[in-house]
């Protein structure tokens, strides 16, 4: 069993340091996402929503994630995860009410950054974080998601894909 504590000092090496731990223990990548998610969320200062989407197919199908019960699907272009998705870059978002087609999931959220997780070229999901503040995430902000990000996309990779290692419940 992995040795879970949440950093009290929130440094990004430091939390970056965890996820590593995380993601180098002996368990499905879905269950990693899982740890991951709750790892950011009380890592990270301000925020109401952080998780995961997975694309399947044109579809973000909802993943691991920490906050209140969020839209199940989303289309790919649909949304400022969607459209992380089909432009392939982090989507900073200072003020989500003045993002054309921004999802409201939680009326809370102000902000939003959505980092496209990637294999190579191909994108696998997206990593979402909303914040009831305004304005909240900064460039030290995106850098550690973004670093986040590239981990669970080699912690994918070495996964070869797949959530669980046989791809089945039962
Ligand atoms: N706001 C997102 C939807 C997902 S929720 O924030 C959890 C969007 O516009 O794509």
């Amino acid at each position: 069993m992995t040795d879970i504590s949440i950093p009290a000092d929130p440094r990004p090496d430091t939390i970056l340091a965890e996820l590593r731990a995380l993601l180098a223990a002996e368990d499905p990548l879905f269950t990693q996402l899982a740890n991951a998610a709750s790892l950011l969320y009380w890592s990270l200062e301000r925020v109401n929503w952080l998780g995961v989407y997975l694309l399947h197919g044109n579809q973000l199908v909802l993943g691991p994630f920490h906050g209140k019960p969020a839209c199940t699907l989303i289309a790919a272009g649909s949304g400022v995860c969607g459209t992380a998705v089909v432009e392939k870059r982090t989507m900073v978002v200072p003020d989500v009410q003045a993002f054309p087609g921004h999802i409201a999931c939680d009326d809370a959220s102000r902000s939003e950054v959505v980092v496209p997780l990637r294999s190579g070229e191909r994108v696998w999901g997206v990593l979402d974080v909303d914040s009831p503040v305004p304005d909240r995430f900064g460039p030290g902000d995106v850098t550690l998601l973004e670093r986040a990000a590239a981990m669970l996309d080699q912690r994918m990779l070495a996964a070869g894909g797949k959530l669980f290692p046989l791809d089945t419940l039962c």
